[in-house]
């Protein structure tokens, strides 16, 4: 009999997890010189890049009076409020400059600070480091750095290509991420002629493993009905094929396929913009039909679909929870939504009691559905 589950309610704070790296922008939008607004986890961001083209990013809010920086003049290296003058390094948001001052008044000005975040580029996006303690720009404190670097798509050979896609969500980080790992949803949301119908549908068998912060999908030979692995087999047999798909909190889905000497990876984030949008960014990565014409375009045009369709169904669905439906998860297709749950609250667990993480899952899983 499978098992019948709500999903928990979340409250706020644990809906949107700090402490973590998150896709602010993709790198390609932002230009040398210019500013840029942004928002992660409901913080306001203005982002740029300094005349070297290094990313940075402050809070949008003046340290003095709240003022959005964005609305400042920004030279290249320092950026001066558009109210009294007030200047900032933008790299770490230490206070060069308060232009009232006369020169017998003291005041410490490089002990103030704009509020400022760990900031990197990498693979296509510009990504900012949220940390855990509040938001920082209450004034006297430099930044908290990152403990690691920013995620970066796995990469097997020097040379390949890479695109992105993005799409932005009317629900909760929660609904986006659920929605991302569901695997029940294929045949009704992605149909097409020239990818599967429902009349596709079959059983399906997978493996899955614990792993730090998340759970991996066992390396194993991709489902028969999925359209890059149709267009893998131009390279490779049905056998040599291998795909790993793996989550990490807080909102990571890595998925592998390699084929031989030929590979595609991809880097998936849905990022919480509020508590109630989010946004979902694609990344791949491969080194297969480099020398091939239109390849990469329909590669991209699938992905496009796919992302479109998804973000689509969302729209219809945050109708829907407008008016604050029961919901459930079900076993087994529900499975890695159940564990996505409890992965995050094992993380809030062990962040409140200062103890290590305790995996919710005791170790390897085998779950079926049909799809
Ligand atoms: S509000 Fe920014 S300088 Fe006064
Ligand atoms: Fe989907």
């Amino acid at each position: 009999m499978p098992d019948l589950d709500l999903p928990q309610r979340q409250e706020p704070d644990a809906l949107m997890l700090t402490g973590f790296w998150y896709r602010a922008l993709p790198a390609d939008r932002v230009h040398r010189n210019q500013l840029h607004k942004a928002t992660l986890l409901e913080i306001p961001l203005v982002i740029g890049r300094d005349r070297l083209g290094q990313p940075f990013a402050l809070r949008d809010a003046c340290p003095h009076r709240g003022m959005p920086l964005n609305c400042g003049r920004f030279d290249g290296e320092n950026l001066e409020c558009g109210y009294h003058g007030w200047q900032f390094d933008v790299h770490n948001g230490q206070c060069q400059l308060i232009p009232s001052l006369t020169a017998d008044q003291n005041l410490k000005v490089d002990r103030i600070y704009a509020g400022s975040y760990s900031c990197e580029e990498q693979d296509s996006f510009i990504w900012v480091f949220i940390p855990d303690q509040g938001t920082p720009g209450a004034g006297f404190a430099p930044r908290t750095e990152a403990s690691e670097p920013a995620p970066q798509i796995e990469k097997f050979s020097g040379k390949y290509r890479s695109a992105y896609l993005q799409a932005e969500m009317p629900v909760s980080i929660d609904h986006g991420i659920i929605g991302l790992m569901d695997p029940a949803h294929g045949p009704f949301v992605h149909q097409a002629w020239w990818w599967r119908t429902q009349h596709s549908m079959h059983e399906k068998k997978k493996n899955f493993e614990p792993i730090p912060n998340g759970f991996r999908m066992s390396a194993h030979t991709p489902s028969s009905n999925s359209a890059p692995y149709k267009l893998l087999r131009l390279y490779a047999d049905a056998d040599a094929i291998t795909t790993t798909i793996d989550f990490v909190l807080p909102n990571i889905r890595t998925e592998t396929i390699r084929a031989g000497k030929y590979w595609f990876s991809s880097l998936t984030t849905v990022t919480p913009i509020t508590r109630s949008h989010c946004r979902i960014d694609v990344v791949a990565a491969w080194n297969l039909f480099r020398w091939v014409p239109f390849v990469p375009e329909l590669l991209k045009f699938v992905f496009a679909k796919f992302v479109e369709q998804d973000r689509r169904t969302m729209e219809l669905q945050a109708e829907g929870l407008k008016h604050n439906p029961h919901l459930m998860l079900i076993d087994d297709a529900d499975r890695p939504a159940k564990w996505y749950f409890q992965l995050k609250a094992a993380h809030l667990e062990a962040k409140r009691t200062g103890a290590e993480m305790k995996h919710p899952m005791a170790g390897a899983v085998t779950l079926k559905w049909r799809s």
